[in-house]
């Protein structure tokens, strides 16, 4: 059994003990970086909120502070943001010694067992002392609510061009913009999103930020959504849009519009069977129509075939009971395929059924089961065509109170990770830098992840960039060079070449589950793998596949995973397709993986629990590979 500290990052922020989620408050101020967070300080589960505080002066090397804000009679302490009130108009402080003020959420947890909706508020509070010491605003909470359910995790930045505050703030579905001159009255301006991208779960933690796009003078606006759930891998992820905002309304950009509406013609996310107690590895096989893609039945199936008798099959889910409204999910159908469907059966009759359209387009669709609740059911899907071709996909069998839109709504995702969620940026950072940090877990499993004494860790800082790349403009996340302290001794080699497989920790040495690997790779048609192993046959792999346009990222067999059904799970995301070289860069921690490809455009955050830290690297393909500007470096920790 692993020690009570094993898996305690090296180089990530974790809080001393208990529980900790959202990043809060992330403000830069006389030479300090500010973190705050969704604390629990007597559990190590998710509880009322309190916001924990850190001091860093560069992101890296955090000194831990104490609570800074305690739930009152308003309520316990959501998340939130905070600003530096340079021209004092909060009045708060003075001109000379400007006040810091905190926005967060107020969450009436005695309102909401009550069974009102409206228990969620808007609260301030201010430093004049650098965040050492914190006051509430007396008239709290400053806005109310308006009778919205999900009403929190305000974003407040200063708006240049109209000289006013702009509050982002999360509602149900959609993004609430406000304004304020003095951070204290506000006023609402216009709501944004109903109709963008994925509305699978509630929207969380917004953000808005000024980007300029690299390589020129022209700026957007980008506009961060975190949603749980529905994130491409499942549960909790976060979104992003790109558009223009003039101080009351965010307009999505056009090639957004355009991207958003329209159907990705690559599958995009698997199957999502999180929802089911025991995940797809429970579903029976039978027949030959479902292949389980590169075996990988965690969260991936397809059925694909061309016209022959062996394309027939079924797949049978575990029995379970109905517990909700809705059962929601997405499919598509090639042509041929009116016998091919997804049933759902109570004592063995066939109840509800559903079979894709004839254009492959995945579409969004709810049984209502309401009238079935409290009754055993599974769910079968039928391939019973022996067509000249096609498929059928479905995606994302989620159990819901409500019913889904019969439409799919795809969208761009920040990190196709698991876990880098309800990150924001910090406000006031120096240089026009967009300085960025997510809480580094799941709410599928974060209550549940193998550690006691502490829960949970924030990724490592991130500078987020909009890079031009040949599908339009994308928002990069990059490791911050601050980072660059942490790293010891480059070990590097300028090319490697010749063999299809090369043994990086015997070139190089390695400190188990403490360095950070990149390099760049230039003959990129074949897969690639990259594999991080221990002394203990764990490992996670990453998987380039530029010719399918795919990174995946596979941690079934990365440690420790027993704790939930869906961790061990299998991740992909879309990877840029015919580039000269992939640049690929590896941050391994005691307990995570974040990796970085081509400048960040790709991401993919990742926690893992190896019993024994990951100390080997291996690079391979099918044919002779060739490496460049491959480095090592070991991350040094002192404290
Ligand atoms: C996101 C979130 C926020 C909320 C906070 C509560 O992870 O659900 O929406 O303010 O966590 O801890």
């Amino acid at each position: 059994k692993p020690s009570k500290e094993a898996f305690r990052p090296a180089f990530h922020f974790t809080p001393e003990k208990h529980w900790m989620n959202d990043p809060n408050g992330m403000v830069y101020y006389q030479g300090e970086y500010h973190l705050f967070y969704q604390h629990n300080p007597d559990s190590s589960v998710w509880g009322p909120m309190h916001w924990g505080h850190a001091i860093s002066k560069d992101m890296v090397n955090w000194q831990h502070q104490e609570i800074k804000l305690f739930p009152d009679e308003h309520g316990t302490i959501f998340s939130g943001s905070a600003v530096v009130d340079w021209q004092n108009s909060s009045g708060f402080g003075s001109k000379e010694n400007p006040p810091l003020v905190a926005i967060f959420t107020y969450h009436d947890d005695k309102k909401a067992a009550q069974g009102a909706i409206d228990f969620q508020t808007q609260g301030i509070a201010y430093s004049t002392d650098k965040g050492r010491t914190w006051i509430k605003y007396a008239n709290n909470p400053v806005l109310k609510n308006p009778g919205i359910r999900d009403f929190r995790d305000p974003k407040v930045s200063w708006h240049e061009d109209t000289q006013q505050w702009v509050m982002v703030l999360a509602q149900d579905d959609h993004i609430g913009f406000y304004s304020s001159k003095d951070l204290k009255t506000w006023q609402f301006e216009s709501n944004f999103g109903a109709d963008w991208g994925s509305h699978a779960g509630v929207w969380e933690c917004p953000d808005l930020i000024r980007v300029r796009i690299e390589g020129t003078d022209e700026y957007k606006y980008v506009l961060l959504v975190s949603i749980n759930p529905g994130a491409p891998n499942g549960g909790s992820g976060t979104q992003y849009f790109v558009g223009d905002f003039d101080g009351e309304k965010f307009v999505l950009d056009s090639d957004y519009q355009k991207m958003l509406t329209t159907t990705p013609a690559v599958f995009p996310q698997g199957l999502d069977f999180s929802n089911f107690k025991n995940g797809l590895k429970n579903w029976q096989v039978s027949g030959e129509a479902f292949h389980i893609v590169n075996d990988q039945p965690a969260n991936t199936i397809a059925s694909s075939f061309k016209g022959s008798d062996e394309a027939i099959g079924t797949l049978t889910s575990k029995s379970f009971a109905i517990d909700h409204d809705f059962i929601n999910f997405k499919i598509a159908g090639g042509k041929h395929h009116n016998s091919t469907a997804i049933q759902l059966l109570v004592n063995g009759e066939i109840v509800k059924t559903a079979s894709g359209n004839n254009t492959g387009t995945m579409t969004e669709r709810s049984w209502n089961v309401s009238q079935l609740k409290g009754q055993q059911a599974y769910i079968k899907v039928v391939d019973n065509e022996r067509g000249d071709w096609g498929h059928i996909k479905i995606a994302d069998i989620v159990f819901s109170d409500k019913a889904a839109k019969e439409k799919y709504e795809p969208s761009i995702w920040l990190d196709y990770g698991t876990d880098n969620y309800a990150g924001v940026t910090f406000s006031d950072a120096q240089d026009g830098r967009h300085l960025f940090m997510g809480w580094m877990s799941n709410w599928q499993y974060a209550n549940q992840v193998p550690t006691e004494v502490w829960r949970s860790a924030m990724t490592i800082p991130r500078e987020l960039k909009l890079l031009q790349t040949p599908a339009g403009v994308r928002l990069a996340s990059q490791p911050i060079k601050e980072l660059d302290s942490l790293l010891s001794n480059t070990q590097q080699k300028a090319t490697l070449t010749g063999t299809n497989s090369y043994q990086l920790d015997e070139l190089f040495t390695v400190e188990p589950g403490q360095f950070k690997v990149s390099f760049s790779l230039s003959n990129a048609e074949q897969v690639t793998d990259i594999v991080l192993s221990s002394d203990k046959d764990e490992y996670t792999k990453l998987q380039l596949n530029p010719a399918q346009g795919q990174l995946v990222l596979d941690r079934r067999q990365s440690g420790l995973k027993d704790f939930e059904d869906g961790f061990a799970s299998l991740q992909t995301a879309p990877l840029q397709k015919g580039l000269e070289y992939y640049d690929v860069e590896i941050w391994v921690d005691k307990a995570s993986v974040e990796v970085f490809v081509n400048k960040g455009v790709s991401s993919m955050t990742s926690i893992v629990f190896p019993t024994s830290p990951y100390n080997k690297i291996q690079v391979s393909a099918e044919q002779p590979l060739s490496l460049s500007d491959v480095k090592l470096n070991n991350i040094a920790i002192e404290k």
